[in-house]
């Protein structure tokens, strides 16, 4: 099966998906978007009310912050992959429950398996907890980690940072770090063995 072919099944899939309760609200499940091979992943909670209408993820206030943000460093949000940890809006905004974010984490871990991004950044306590268990997001913040062969770096959400002056310069500050966060990553992804391309020329 072609990556595209995979990628229309997936989306197609989340689109149709009855899994859980929060298909009975949503006008429009919320997949995903970017390109597919970034290298850069955000994840960040659920569709709010603009990406239920529109079936894109963060379209509304905390989208165009993230916008902002992503900006400062240099790159459009175009460039990077963004995805949620539920595809279908909660009622009223309302935190996802546990039984929706296990009905629908396979399709994110398959949206990650694919893209297979060289550093994901968590927005939020809801896709920080996927990577760190327990932490607490105020503590952990802005760090990196190098997790199986990627960095995972926690980060504020958005819409959280948006409306608090000190939050917010502190989200900035911790996107701030993410350029130097990239090159490390290089640094790790070119020490590493290259595959494919140079084993064929042995023969
Ligand atoms: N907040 C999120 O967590 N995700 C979105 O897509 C929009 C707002
Ligand atoms: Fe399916 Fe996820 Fe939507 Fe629940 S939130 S219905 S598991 S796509």
């Amino acid at each position: 099966m072609s990556n595209e072919k995979a990628w229309e099944d997936l989306y197609a899939e989340i689109r149709q998906c009855t899994k859980c309760t929060l298909h009975q609200g949503r006008t429009n499940a919320v997949p995903g978007e970017g390109p597919h091979d970034a290298r850069i992943m955000f994840v960040g909670e659920g569709p709010g009310f603009h990406e239920d209408r529109q079936g894109r993820p963060f379209v509304g206030a905390a989208g165009k912050f993230l916008e902002e943000m992503l900006a400062g460093i240099g790159l459009q949000r175009e460039e990077v992959y963004i995805a949620n940890v539920v595809k279908c809006r909660p009622p009223k905004n309302r935190d996802p429950l546990p039984e929706e974010l296990q009905a629908c984490t396979t399709y994110l871990d398959r949206q990650i398996e694919m893209i297979n991004p060289s550093v994901l950044v968590t927005l939020g306590r809801f896709s920080m907890a996927r990577y760190f268990p327990g932490a607490k997001i105020s503590a952990i913040h802005g760090q990196a980690r190098r997790i199986g062969n990627r960095i995972v770096v926690p980060m504020l959400h958005p819409a959280a940072a948006l409306h608090q002056p000190k939050w917010k310069t502190t989200a900035i500050a911790d996107m701030q770090k993410l350029p130097q966060i990239l090159a490390q990553a290089t640094e790790v992804e070119e020490a590493k063995p290259k595959p494919q391309v140079e084993q064929l020329s042995l023969f």
